[in-house]
């Protein structure tokens, strides 16, 4: 029997290429997403890629009685919890709001899932536990912490409430999956990532130099001790990540316990080096200044990816090319982001 897997976070940007690659792969999947950060466009998008439209609840994950519908309303084999907020910079003007829904929203989907017996839980963590890491490339045993804002914090403390569930519940099967950071888009150019207002994060940023939306990218220090000088991340393609989390509910369905595990390529690149890799990938040149370094970054940041493909059996197959190419698709095909 198709196995129905819960999505919270599902119209979002990595959720809803999770779903198309859950979907592709033969689960049944209910989305639940209170379009805080998505549009409900997205569902007709997965449709025209996958031939399905999803079950949809327009459900916050901080309301436990529209919680408990969806649990009653479906026979659901795990889920997929994606729902949250997650911009660092917001995070530190409002923690409370941050904490509410990234870990009172996030208990409240826990409890329902104990109540009704559902206990196969993918959890979207972030590399950003890690802190400042005492060394690259980063294993899933380094110290973890202290994180540096309250959404890296609200991560690191759902970790630790899921090691405790697991303790005192053992039915439970948890897959911490720790991202590195996604970019890109579904070559289809249907669905991918739609900032809102100024991007944070470097290649949306990059994307609306492109498009002529943003003048030029302020690179964030060009002192650090990298080869040119800039900020090294390990940018995985969001494809990738997807295929990675349908590994994980796998993994999660052959096991009890809690287990952490890296969503990385295992190789960094620097600012400039994706400046180089988008003009390559547009065709055109991508102004940019070096400005101060941002508050809270730190210079490198690369997985090391051999645990993923011990115990997941995966491991990320797009380059940065494609990454640039997908993305830039996306951009150019939906310069007002996914409305119809
Ligand atoms: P996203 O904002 O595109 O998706 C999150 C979705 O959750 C949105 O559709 C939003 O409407 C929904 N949501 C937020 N609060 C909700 C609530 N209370 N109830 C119901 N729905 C709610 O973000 P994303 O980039 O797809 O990230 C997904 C997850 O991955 C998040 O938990 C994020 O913290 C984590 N993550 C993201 C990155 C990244 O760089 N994108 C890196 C590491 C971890
Ligand atoms: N950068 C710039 N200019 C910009 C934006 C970013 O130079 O306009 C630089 C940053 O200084 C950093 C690199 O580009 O060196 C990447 O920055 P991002 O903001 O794109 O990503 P971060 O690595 O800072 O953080 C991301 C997510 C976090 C997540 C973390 C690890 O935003 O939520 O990856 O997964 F926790």
């Amino acid at each position: 029997m198709k196995k129905t897997i819960l999505v919270t976070g599902g119209t979002g940007y990595i959720g809803s290429h999770t779903c198309v690659e859950l979907i592709q792969a033969g689960y049944d999947v209910v989305i639940l997403d209170n379009l805080y950060n998505s549009s409900k466009a997205v569902l007709k998008r997965i449709e025209t890629i996958t031939g399905v439209l999803p079950k949809f609840y327009e459900t916050d994950i901080l309301d436990a009685e529209g919680l408990d519908q969806v649990f009653s309303e479906n026979h659901l084999d795990a889920v997929i919890h994606f729902a949250g907020y997650k911009a660092v910079g917001e995070s530190v003007s409002k923690p409370l709001t941050y904490y509410q829904n990234n870990i009172a929203g996030s208990l409240n989907l826990y409890e329902t899932m104990k109540r009704h017996q559902v206990y196969n839980l993918v959890f979207s963590s972030s590399a950003t536990v890690y802190g400042d890491p005492a060394s690259v490339p980063i294993r899933e045993d380094f110290l973890l912490g202290p994180t540096t804002n309250p959404y890296g914090t609200s991560k690191l403390y759902n970790e630790q409430i899921l090691r405790d569930l697991s303790k005192a519940e053992p039915e439970f099967s948890i897959v911490l999956l720790r991202y590195f950071n996604p970019i890109g888009a579904h070559h289809s150019g249907l669905i991918g990532e739609v900032p809102n207002g100024i991007p944070n994060n470097l290649l949306p940023y990059i994307a609306q130099v492109a498009i002529g939306k943003r003048d030029y990218l302020s690179v964030f220090g060009s002192d650090y001790s990298t080869p040119d000088g800039t900020g090294v991340r390990d940018y995985i393609h969001v494809v990738d990540l997807a295929l990675g989390h349908i590994k994980a509910i796998e993994y999660a369905f052959g096991r009890k316990g809690i287990d952490a595990v890296n969503l990385g390529t295992g190789h960094g690149y620097s600012v400039l080096q994706i400046k180089d890799a988008f003009q390559k990938a547009c065709g055109k040149k991508i102004a940019f200044k070096i400005v101060d370094r941002r508050p809270g970054d730190i210079a490198e940041c690369y997985a090391d990816t051999t645990k993923a493909k011990e115990v997941l059996g995966w491991s990320a197959k797009y380059d940065i090319d494609t990454m640039c190419q997908d993305s830039w698709r996306f951009q150019s095909q939906n310069p007002d982001g996914i409305n119809d």
